[in-house]
């Protein structure tokens, strides 16, 4: 552990990977510190999901190197998974187990000590005390994201991605969510997680990168990615431009209805 503390818990260098013609990742270099959130911003089909999935040994890259809590993806990924827990966007709960039921299960595939205790455990962490004896099926969205999340960090990995961890979400369930990052990264966790709700990135994030047409163009903290637009424009009063200005600028597109249509595209978002 002391050996790792002073790398980045998650490291990415020239990372390419193509589908056939398709070449999603050109080079993508990045960063995380240990202990931080880090939050990966790109527009549908932007490749998110596919550095994730590379991050997360399910997929391997075509060239360039990762390591994961200081063990490279291709060379060590048992030792990577081991490290790691990953929440896609297609929850993992069995509806017809109760919350603590679905706990006490994942406990025990990972062959844990006090599956019980480890249940009540993240129950209570993740203010899902009063509904673990109910069927995850009677569970709001929100219920079940984060017990989709806790189920994901039963055994405590030190690095978590979060795959769009709020998407489909309303507001009250994603502050929810939210809340349960924070507290993650203060106990002392490290989060990469993926969004196209740019206030998610605002919220969340120590440092924010933007994935585009395969490389990342900017990686900063919030504060030196407003810096690239002017500070202030005057209209009636000063505005300071929003991560979402920022990001429109970047990425060069000023359409109203094409940025709803990409927030909304769903059925391409896995
Ligand atoms: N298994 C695959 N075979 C072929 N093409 C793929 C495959 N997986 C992803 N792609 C393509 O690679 C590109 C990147 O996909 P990816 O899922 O990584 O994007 P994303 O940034 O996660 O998008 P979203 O915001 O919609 O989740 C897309 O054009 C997608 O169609
Ligand atoms: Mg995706």
């Amino acid at each position: 552990m002391t050996t790792q503390t002073r790398e980045p818990a998650i490291r990415v260098q020239a990372i390419t990977k193509s589908y056939k013609d398709l070449h999603v990742l050109r080079g993508v270099d990045l960063d995380v510190a240990a202990g931080s959130i880090f939050a990966l911003l790109g527009s549908n089909g932007a490749g998110k999901t596919t550095l994730v999935r590379i991050l997360s040994t399910l997929l391997k890259a075509n060239t360039g190197t990762a390591t994961v809590h200081g063990f490279d993806v291709s060379s060590a990924p048992g030792d990577v998974r081991k490290s790691i827990s990953l929440t896609g966007q297609f929850a993992a709960v069995d509806e017809v187990l109760t919350g603590r039921e679905n706990l006490v299960l994942v406990a025990k595939l990972r062959h844990l000590k006090n599956p019980g205790a480890i249940a009540d455990d993240m129950l209570a962490r993740f203010s899902l005390a009063d509904a673990g004896n109910r069927r995850a099926a009677t569970y709001s969205g929100g219920m079940r994201r984060r017990l989709d999340i806790a189920m994901s960090l039963v055994g405590n990995p030190p690095v978590v991605f979060l795959d769009e961890p709020t998407s489909g979400l309303d507001p009250q369930a994603r502050i929810e969510v939210w809340q349960t990052v924070k507290q993650l990264a203060k106990d002392g966790t490290t989060i990469l997680l993926t969004t196209q709700y740019l206030d998610e990135a605002e919220q969340l994030a120590d440092r924010i990168a933007i994935l585009h047409k395969g490389t990342i163009i900017q990686n900063g903290t919030l504060a030196e990615l407003k810096q690239l637009l002017p500070s202030a424009k005057v209209e009636y009063v000063e505005k300071q431009p929003t991560l979402e200005d920022v990001f429109l600028a970047l990425v060069g597109d000023t359409s109203d209805t094409a940025d709803e249509a990409a927030m909304s595209a769903g059925e391409e978002s896995r």
